[in-house]
């Protein structure tokens, strides 16, 4: 009579050598997709979850306004908060998964350990607002964390942040693909954003020369980036005199990948990019060129 075997036969370790083979080896609960957003979804949301649904069998959405993010001067108190009408529009965009925390479950005590952006995040964005692309890579990092996607989307409309957190991503070797989304726009360029809101019917009108300003740039891009520049400048410049006016913080022409600012005979994927104010709103918008 043969002992009954008191415990399992042992099997070998599975073992990964790559970041791909370890996926393997994850239990199989389909392929999820995360996008990050801070609610009051709009139509540039709306895109980025139809693409995770092409990518993924789990949509997942979190909708979170991220403390970390804003300065002590910024609109974090009045930032529109509408999750009611965000959950109806995730029921009928097909979302499965709405991640949305109360700012106690992210940050339930002081955030010590941040994720820092590196050069590339103290240009552009992270010039005129300190610390922004810090306490976005620390909340993108731990909704990583918690949702552990397999793709995550976010829009070309913030190009910086899209390449940071990219960067970071390969930095620090996170397994998740990063899928960027185009920018999408209202009939008449301005490009949708929850910040839409602030803006009167005038500022509005007013706010439509970052579009045109970048589509006059993006005209001349055969000129090379100084032809480029200026104008888009010319634009600006006109809508500094107009009533209400902007008032531009950075007009630039940057590398796509680190956001440095391209030389006179630069070859590759750039970004022309532009920050502005129009009243107490600051917008934000770009185009990607092939020089
Ligand atoms: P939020 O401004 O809500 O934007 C969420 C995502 O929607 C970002 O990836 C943004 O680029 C994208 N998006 C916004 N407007 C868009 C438009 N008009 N076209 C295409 N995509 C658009 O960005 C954030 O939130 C936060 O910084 C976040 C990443 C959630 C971290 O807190």
């Amino acid at each position: 009579m043969t002992k009954p075997a008191t415990t399992p036969p042992r099997t070998a370790p599975a073992v990964a050598r790559t970041p791909e083979e370890l996926d393997r080896l994850r239990a199989n609960l389909g392929r999820v997709a995360l996008v990050p957003t801070m609610g009051a979804l709009h139509s540039g949301h709306r895109s980025l979850i139809a693409a995770a649904r092409d990518h993924a069998d789990t949509v997942v959405v979190s909708i979170f306004v991220n403390p970390l993010q804003f300065g002590p001067n910024e609109d974090y108190d009045r930032y529109p908060r509408t999750l009611d009408d965000d959950l109806a529009i995730c029921a009928e965009d097909g979302v499965d998964v709405v991640f949305a925390p109360p700012v106690e479950v992210m940050y339930p005590g002081e955030q010590m350990v941040t994720v820092s952006p590196g050069r590339m995040g103290r240009v552009l964005e992270g010039e005129f607002r300190p610390g922004f692309f810090e306490g976005v890579l620390t909340v993108v990092n731990k909704l990583f964390n918690l949702v552990r996607p397999d793709v995550a989307i976010f829009g070309q409309k913030d190009a910086q942040q899209l390449s940071v957190v990219r960067r970071m991503v390969r930095d620090l070797c996170m397994p998740i693909t990063v899928m960027g989304a185009p920018t999408v726009r209202d009939a008449d360029g301005l490009a949708t954003s929850s910040r839409n809101v602030y803006l009167s019917p005038e500022e509005r009108t007013t706010a439509l020369a970052l579009s045109r300003a970048l589509l006059s740039g993006a005209d001349a891009s055969v000129t090379g980036p100084v032809g480029i520049l200026s104008a888009a400048r010319a634009v600006l410049d006109e809508a500094a005199l107009a009533t209400p006016p902007v008032a531009v913080d950075y007009l630039a022409l940057v590398d796509a990948h680190t956001f440095g600012e391209v030389p006179n005979d630069f070859r590759g994927e750039a970004v022309l990019a532009v920050a502005a104010w129009v009243g107490k709103t600051r917008l934000i918008d770009n185009v990607p060129l092939t020089l």
